[in-house]
């Protein structure tokens, strides 16, 4: 007869720990009651990765030859990945109708390209969104070339984007329009045309990694939503700096609109575009 081995049970010093790590790598932060829920994350870790227990898992991630490739993994579970087409139409129309309008008017910061970034780009729902609009808008007609980057620390979600194919529920607040232009049915799934999935270029990032950060440039518009929640007062400053530098003069950045700047950043103005108050590099 089988003995089911016991759980393993995450002491207190050892979610101090993993926390901490977690945080260094990712800037997210596990609060002292959300210790339920790093336990329950990482108990498929352990089997996977045959650690009898937290303690043994921590020493892996810390000091095994493999732990890179665990980091990817870990990525992956202590990561929340909720998203849809068309999430928050009010700022959507804002980027459409204030934003995007201005720019057909006066132009990009530099280039012949209109630059768009979405930051947490998670299963691809953000960034598919702001091509399929900003085609909408006749950017390509004005003679603007798009180019939307799409990054994400989940690789999992990296490649669930690349794929472009949804369910129902992702893409349930699509207007009708969209979705006969822009999706093609397969079965009971819906997939991103590819006239739309070859505008946008899909790369891993972190976003507390300044190194690679600071590679991206020449951004007209970043959109950074609901991922700043997860992070700490200096993470967030420390992301937000980055986001800032890689902004054009007088570019726009969208964050979710339950997040905010304030105590973050001075360094944007907030503006009222459509109604709704987005932040501009100044
Ligand atoms: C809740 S989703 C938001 C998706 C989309 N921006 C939206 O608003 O619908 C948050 C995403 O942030 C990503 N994320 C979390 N920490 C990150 C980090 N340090 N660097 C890059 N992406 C991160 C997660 O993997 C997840 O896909």
């Amino acid at each position: 007869m089988d003995v089911a081995a016991p759980k393993a049970v995450l002491s207190q010093e050892t979610f101090g720990q993993l926390r901490d790590l977690i945080y260094e790598r990712t800037g997210i932060r596990f609060a002292d009651n959300k210790k339920y829920l790093l336990e329950s994350r990482l108990t498929r870790r352990l089997e996977e990765r045959n650690c009898p227990d937290f303690e043994a898992y921590y020493h892996f991630l810390k000091y095994d030859p493999e732990r890179e490739r665990e980091m990817t993994a870990l990525y992956n579970v202590v990561t929340t990945n909720e998203t849809s087409f068309f999430r928050d139409m009010p700022q959507l129309s804002a980027f459409a109708e204030g934003v995007l309008a201005e720019i057909l008017r006066n132009g990009t910061g530099a280039s012949r390209a209109l630059k768009l970034w979405s930051a947490a780009c998670s299963t691809g729902e953000e960034p598919y969104t702001l091509a399929m609009m900003a085609v909408e808008k006749g950017i390509a007609s004005r003679g603007l070339r798009l180019e939307v980057l799409a990054t994400d620390i989940s690789e999992m979600v990296l490649k669930s984007a690349q794929r472009g194919l949804y369910g129902e529920y992702a893409i349930r607040n699509t207007p009708d329009q969209y979705l006969k232009k822009y999706f093609a049915q397969e079965g009971s799934s819906y997939a991103v045309r590819p006239e739309v999935r070859d505008l946008v270029r899909f790369q891993h990032m972190n976003l507390v990694d300044p190194s690679r950060m600071k590679l991206v440039r020449g951004m007209d518009v970043v959109f950074c939503r609901n991922v700043l929640i997860y992070f700490d007062e200096a993470a967030k400053k420390k992301v937000v700096a980055s986001l800032y530098d890689s902004l054009n003069p007088k570019g726009y950045l969208f964050i979710g609109h339950s997040e905010s700047l304030h105590t973050i950043s001075r360094a944007f103005k907030l503006v009222t575009v459509n109604k709704m108050l987005v932040y501009q590099k100044a």
